[in-house]
């Protein structure tokens, strides 16, 4: 995205310090845009400010909401009011059912959903002031069906798109615009963990430049790659019996193999 193509002024990405919230941060500054870059580890957002003046770190654990509420970020205080907002810090717990973990299912809803839900808590008073914004949150393909090894992942990735559908129908009219994005798989220290095959996966640059081709436009979903999305997509529209029936075909003995 060259620096004359980017429609925003400002921008707030948070779990910017690894994978695709970094290389959001990394090209929209680039763009020209001043970018709030928020995680939990400072260091890892002390050295990604170092490489572009426009990127202004901040430490913040979006699963802490007095936290989230109290900070200037959403504010814009330290960048100018927020145009666009890229809610994308999430957490993977991959687990058989039969290791399923109240915990890590806590932990993993308190950053990829309700974190979510803090963050927009903090920042619609200034974007319903303003009279616009757009907030972008990221879900996943795995949030389109259940999927073996998600037990504690995937519900927070559908309970993302459901909160986007809601929002994405009542904010329209002041102005505010929601995007839902969904990611197949994209190399970065979250799916190192994986043992299992990931299809069409792709660079956390790959992934953020198909999110920053797209955001403008303000779609409801940009999702990819194309290929596991239709796969999915199809496999919503099967007859759940259907779908749980061709999913235990492919599964094979799953976790006893
Ligand atoms: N990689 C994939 O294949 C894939 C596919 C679909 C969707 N996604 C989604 O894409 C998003 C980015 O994932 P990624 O692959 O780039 O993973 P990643 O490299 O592990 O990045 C996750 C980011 O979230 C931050 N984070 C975690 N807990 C946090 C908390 N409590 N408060 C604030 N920040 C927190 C992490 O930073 P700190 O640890 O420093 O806080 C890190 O910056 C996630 O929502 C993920 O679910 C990823």
């Amino acid at each position: 995205m060259a620096a004359r193509e980017a429609p925003w002024k400002t921008a707030w990405v948070t779990g910017a310090s690894t994978g695709i919230g970094r290389s959001l941060v990394l090209k929209l500054a680039e763009a020209g845009v001043k970018v709030a870059a928020t995680a939990r580890t400072q260091a890892n957002l002390d050295d990604l400010a170092a490489l572009h003046p426009n990127i202004v770190p901040a430490a913040l654990d979006v699963s802490d909401r007095e936290v989230v509420l109290q900070s200037s970020v959403p504010s814009g205080a330290q960048i100018g009011d927020i145009d666009l907002a890229i809610l994308n810090a999430g957490v993977w717990h991959p687990s058989w059912a039969k290791d399923i973990d109240g915990a890590k299912a806590a932990q993993s809803m308190a950053v990829n959903y309700l974190g979510v839900v803090n963050c927009v808590e903090a920042l619609l008073p200034h974007m319903t002031r303003q009279q616009r914004g757009h907030i972008a949150m990221t879900s996943s393909v795995a949030g389109y069906r259940g999927l073996p090894k998600s037990c504690h992942y995937g519900p927070t990735k559908a309970a993302i798109y459901n909160l986007a559908e809601t929002l994405g129908i009542e904010l329209k009219s002041q102005g505010i615009d929601i995007t839902v994005i969904s990611p197949g798989f994209v190399e970065t220290p979250m799916t190192s963990v994986n043992d299992f095959p990931m299809p069409y996966i792709m660079s956390p640059d790959e992934a953020a430049n198909r999110i920053l081709k797209k955001l403008p436009s303000k779609p409801f979903e940009i999702a990819f790659p194309w290929q596991l999305v239709w796969a999915l997509k199809l496999a919503q529209m099967m007859p759940t019996p259907l779908y749980l029936w061709q999913a235990r075909r492919s599964l094979g003995r799953g976790p006893d193999k």
